[in-house]
């Protein structure tokens, strides 16, 4: 049906759900030339709060779900930046006409959610930024870099890709139904990286480290790992005991970590076995000490874990 007639190469943009990937995107978007002619929301604050900053953007408060489809008069594609459980309920109030286009922005949601809302010939897609939002003011710059995974046909997918690279990003695709996995990685590259570090603050704060020392000394760390890894690869950037085959140190870590009860000794000794796993990379890897390292670490893991070997 889109076919029909399609999407023009360059479209008026729209907003429902006025939250930080919204503010963001209509703030890149219109540095990138865009026309952003609409942001609808159910509070009228959050909704002017990002028009305010565009050039001739409307905004629309949308009481009831039913009024949203107005978008669809001021704009022909249409970003759904609204939390992950409303999308589907959303989409079945939106009705875009051929040469227009719904798109949701999650990672973790099926596109197939915005199903309902072909009836009338639009097309539909998913536009998920590898970027995490957090509601700053320079959200829309720092975002320049960032990967964005696409998945539509053509002709949304050309547009979301021009779009992609005219706000500086670099444009993925996964197969569709992969959806799970690939959000669970992107889980890892971000919030879990923050409860690492809630991890290692913790332990120091347990020996009578200020929270605020903890912090401060964390960043050149982090810093200096992530700058490395960029240099040098996963694998290569990998230092502690278990780069250096030190299975009395990983021992002693383990039962320093399983006195303090919890779970501790069984979190670092799961990641140890990721640790194993890129040492087994390097060509100098010597398998004799990274296999006692997995001996070493295996009390600690539940028996449901998979075995210390099986790592990858
Ligand atoms: N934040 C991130 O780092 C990030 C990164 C990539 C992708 N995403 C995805 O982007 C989408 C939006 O995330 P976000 O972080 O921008 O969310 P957000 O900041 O919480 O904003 C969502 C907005 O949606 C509106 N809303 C909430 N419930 C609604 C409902 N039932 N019906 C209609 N509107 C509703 C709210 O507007 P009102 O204030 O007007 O109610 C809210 O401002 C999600 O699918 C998320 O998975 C987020």
């Amino acid at each position: 049906m889109s076919d029909t007639l399609p999407l023009s190469p360059r479209p008026t943009l729209g907003f429902i759900g006025a939250g930080r990937v919204a503010r963001a995107l209509a703030s890149a978007a219109t540095q990138a030339n865009y026309d952003v002619s609409v942001v609808a929301s159910r509070n009228a604050d959050s909704a002017q709060r990002i028009g305010a900053a565009l050039p001739n953007c409307e905004t629309l408060t949308v009481d009831r779900p039913e009024d949203m489809n107005a978008v669809f008069s001021r704009a022909d594609l249409v970003f759904l930046t609204v939390p992950d459980d409303a999308i589907g309920s959303c989409a079945a109030y939106l009705a875009p006409h051929a040469g227009q286009a719904l798109v949701h922005c999650s990672g973790a949601s099926e596109v197939g959610l915005l199903a309902p809302a072909t009836q009338h010939g639009g097309q539909i897609g998913g536009f998920h930024p590898l970027f995490l939002f957090a509601g700053l003011d320079d959200d829309a710059t720092r975002l320049s870099g960032s990967a964005i995974t696409i998945e539509a046909d053509t002709p949304l997918n050309e547009i979301l890709q021009r779009l992609a690279s005219d706000i500086g990003c670099r444009a993925l695709s996964i197969p569709p139904g992969e959806r799970m996995q690939y959000h669970a990685g992107a889980n890892y590259a971000a919030s879990f990286l923050l409860c690492l570090l809630d991890e290692a603050t913790h332990l120091w704060q347990a020996i009578g480290m200020s929270e605020n020392d903890a912090r401060e000394a964390m960043w050149p760390l982090v810093i200096g790992t992530l700058n490395a890894a960029r240099e040098r690869g996963l694998s290569g950037a990998l230092a502690g005991p278990v780069s250096r085959g030190d299975a009395g140190i990983v021992t002693r870590h383990t039962e320093a970590l399983a006195s303090m009860g919890g779970n501790h000794a069984t979190l670092y000794s799961l990641l140890t076995l990721r640790a194993i796993h890129l040492a087994r990379q390097r060509t100098n890897a010597d398998s004799t000490a990274l296999d006692a390292i997995a001996r070493a670490v295996a009390p600690y893991i539940p028996p449901c874990s998979p075995s210390p070997e099986s790592n990858t």
